[in-house]
């Protein structure tokens, strides 16, 4: 069967990664976090005390990022390495998550990851969550899905996923932290989140997990079969 491109972008903390990577577990697809890449280069602009508002100095520090994904020996699991550091871990902390929304409205930085993001879609069989996938990184995606959820239940999910890392966050802290983030992800001028005519709402508030796996790896079936 043909292999297709699936774009899967929404809100934070609505399943966008989790389901993405399971969907590509299961077509056997290449799984791409672009939020990681961002985070990733959030994590670098803070450790090295960057200059966000000086072009000169992102680009300097552009120059200096190279980001890859590889899969972890035991899990299987993809996972994000800076540098060729593995910064899995780190990119999910809160100290990333109040930052990267701002660090994710640079021009500059946004047309590098974008750059990267396509490289990484050339061959077909992708499934890649974020933003701006099927907006910007891959207009012509064979199967673009806009994930949405109620805000509380997104915020419970999130503080369990923390909670989960061992990352103790209080509820409030990660509803304004949710609430910011849409907010700046919503309404920045260079590719804000949108959601793609052709795209398809998937509202996980009241799904499983399972379920809304379930509902992607169909919707992905019955586009390859029309192809
Ligand atoms: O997992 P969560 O939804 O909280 O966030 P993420 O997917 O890891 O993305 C972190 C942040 O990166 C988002 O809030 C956006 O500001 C930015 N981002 C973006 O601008 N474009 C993308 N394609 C992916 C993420
Ligand atoms: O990528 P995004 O920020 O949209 O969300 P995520 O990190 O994939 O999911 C946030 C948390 O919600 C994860 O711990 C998921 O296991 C959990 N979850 C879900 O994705 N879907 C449900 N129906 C219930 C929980």
């Amino acid at each position: 069967m043909k292999k297709i491109v699936i774009a899967i972008d929404g809100y934070s903390a609505c399943g966008k990664s989790s389901t993405a990577k399971q969907v590509a577990a299961l077509l056997k697809y290449k799984y791409v976090d672009s939020g990681a890449m961002y985070r990733s280069v959030t994590l670098y602009f803070l450790e090295h005390y960057v200059d966000m508002d000086n072009p000169k100095s992102v680009a300097r520090a552009l120059s200096e990022i190279d980001i890859t994904f590889h899969r972890h020996e035991t899990t299987g699991q993809n996972e994000t390495f800076l540098n060729g550091l593995n910064v899995e871990k780190e990119i999910r902390e809160m100290r990333i998550s109040d930052n990267v929304s701002q660090v994710s409205t640079i021009k500059a930085v946004r047309e590098a990851m974008v750059s990267l993001q396509k490289k990484m879609g050339k061959s077909k069989g992708i499934v890649m969550d974020g933003r701006d996938i099927g907006s910007v990184v891959f207009p012509t995606a064979d199967l673009k899905i806009f994930m949405t959820a109620d805000f509380d239940v997104r915020a419970e999910r999130r503080q369990k996923e923390l909670f989960d890392k061992n990352e103790l966050v209080d509820l409030d802290d990660v509803k304004a932290n949710l609430k910011k983030r849409d907010l700046i992800d919503t309404t920045r001028a260079e590719s804000p989140l949108i959601k793609p005519e052709d795209a398809i709402v998937v509202d996980t508030t009241h799904m499983f997990f399972k379920e809304q796996v379930e509902h992607i790896v169909q919707l992905a079936g019955s586009r390859m079969l029309r192809m």
